[in-house]
This record gives C-alpha cells, structure tokens and sequence, in this order.
C-alpha cells in the first residue's frame, strides 16, 4: 500500500489517502493542545508513544469483540487504518470524577462515580465540542438512535474490557473519549486510545498518566507518556 495525498489535518495527527479506498494512513504527531487549541506545545515522542499505545489497546479491544478501524502499524508514528466516515459526536465515558466533569457537578478530583457516567459531545471546534444529549444527536441527524445504541453499548464493554487489562500494569482507567465511524456500513471504533484521550493514575500512587500532565504543567510529561508504553509493552 501506498502513502498518497494527505486529506486531514488534526491537533495530533494527520490522515492520507491511500492507493486503496477502504484504508487510511495516519501520522501520529508530538504537537499538543489543550483548552480547544488554546495551550500549544509539543510533546517529544509523543507521536510514537500514542500510535503504539493505541495499537496495542485496539489490538486488545479486536481480540475481544470489539471492531475498530486498527489495520496495522506501518513503523513507529505511522498506522494503517480502515477509511472512515466519523461520526461527529465524542464519547467521553467515565469512572472517576475529573476534568470538566468533576468542574461541572461541583466534585472533587477523584470522587468514585456510583455508576459509570456517559457523555455525549458534538465533534465541532469552532464551538468547543459542546455537551449534548441524544435527542440534540437525533435532531442534529448525528447518528440513527440504532448506531447510538451500539455505540453506547460499545463504550460501555470497552470500559470494562480496559479496566480489566489495565489493572495487573497498576493503572486506573479514570476516564477516556472514544470516536466512532462508518466502514462499509457498519459502525466501528475509530480515532486513538492513547494518554492524550485517557486519564490513567498510577494505581497506588494517583500520580497522572496522562494529558493532564501537560495541561496543568506537572513537569515529565514525555516521562509519564513513555511509562504507559512501557507498561504495556515493557519498550
Ligand atoms: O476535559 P474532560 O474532563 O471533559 O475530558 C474527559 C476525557 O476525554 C479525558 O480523558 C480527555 O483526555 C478526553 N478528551 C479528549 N478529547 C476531547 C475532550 C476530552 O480526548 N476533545
């Protein structure tokens, strides 16, 4: 397969065009934003971290049951995947109270949630990836209620599926946003699992896995993003 023109450009990676029209080729960056593109930074090797942290979960998360656009990785920044149509909504699914949740509700950082917590965003920059629920989906026409079904059931099993894996590697899964998209119809996970789209605590410490650490200035931000990697694959 060969790389072709690129056709996107995001915050972290950019997306080619392929020989083929089934499949997609994504670079994994080291630029960083955070607050909607307000922070800018970079982070060194984050790009290899992220594209070999999210192949490895969405490896984990296929052997499960659970379909995602992962093809293959191409080298240390680059993956194969399968074309999508995304899916204009994100879906931030949560176990523990943080970030904008634990803002919103008048919570303290690391308040156990009673049940998980499902959100709904509307995948737009220039609003700010607003909250919103299923009849705005609906009337927006975002997604049929049958794909926010699968959807929703979906993001559930793979909150359990990560908990589970990342429990023995001593790290909590506090959070996390999940994209989906269309392939030839059918509806499959898309985008990267990665610490800039996870909170991960260090289980017995609490100490930040993850973006936070570059969005608050906690220092060892490349330190913290290579530790993951080296959890799970012991690199
Ligand atoms: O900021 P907030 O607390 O709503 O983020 C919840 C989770 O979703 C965090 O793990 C964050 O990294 C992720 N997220 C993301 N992309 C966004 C918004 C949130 O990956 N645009």
């Amino acid at each position: 397969m060969n790389k072709l023109e690129m056709i996107y450009e995001g915050k972290a990676k950019k997306v080619y065009r392929t020989d083929s029209p089934d499949f997609f080729w994504v670079e994994y960056k080291d630029d960083a934003t955070a607050f909607n593109g307000e922070k800018k930074g970079t982070i060194d090797n984050k790009g290899v971290v992220n594209n070999k942290v999210s192949a490895v979960f969405f490896k984990m998360l296929e052997s499960k049951g659970i379909p995602t656009h992962f093809v293959e990785l191409v080298n240390d920044r680059e993956m194969i995947v399968k074309a999508l149509e995304i899916i204009k909504v994100e879906v931030v699914v949560r176990n523990i109270a943080a970030g904008s949740l634990a803002k919103r509700l008048g919570l303290a950082e690391g308040t156990v949630m009673a049940k998980t917590v499902l959100e709904y965003y509307y995948k737009d920059d220039a609003l700010g990836d607003p909250l919103i629920n299923a009849s705005h989906i609906a009337a927006l026409d975002l997604a049929t209620p049958e794909q926010m079904e699968f959807i929703r059931t979906t993001a559930l099993k793979v909150n359990d599926i990560m908990r589970e894996y990342l429990a023995p590697v001593n790290i909590d899964l506090i959070d996390y946003k999940l994209e989906f998209g269309i392939h030839k119809g059918q509806v499959i996970l898309g985008d990267e699992i990665s610490p800039d789209t996870c909170r991960f605590w260090d289980k017995n410490t609490g100490e930040k896995l993850d973006k936070d650490r570059f969005r608050r200035d906690l220092g060892n931000v490349e330190g913290a993003y290579q530790e993951v990697l080296r959890r799970l694959t012991g690199e």
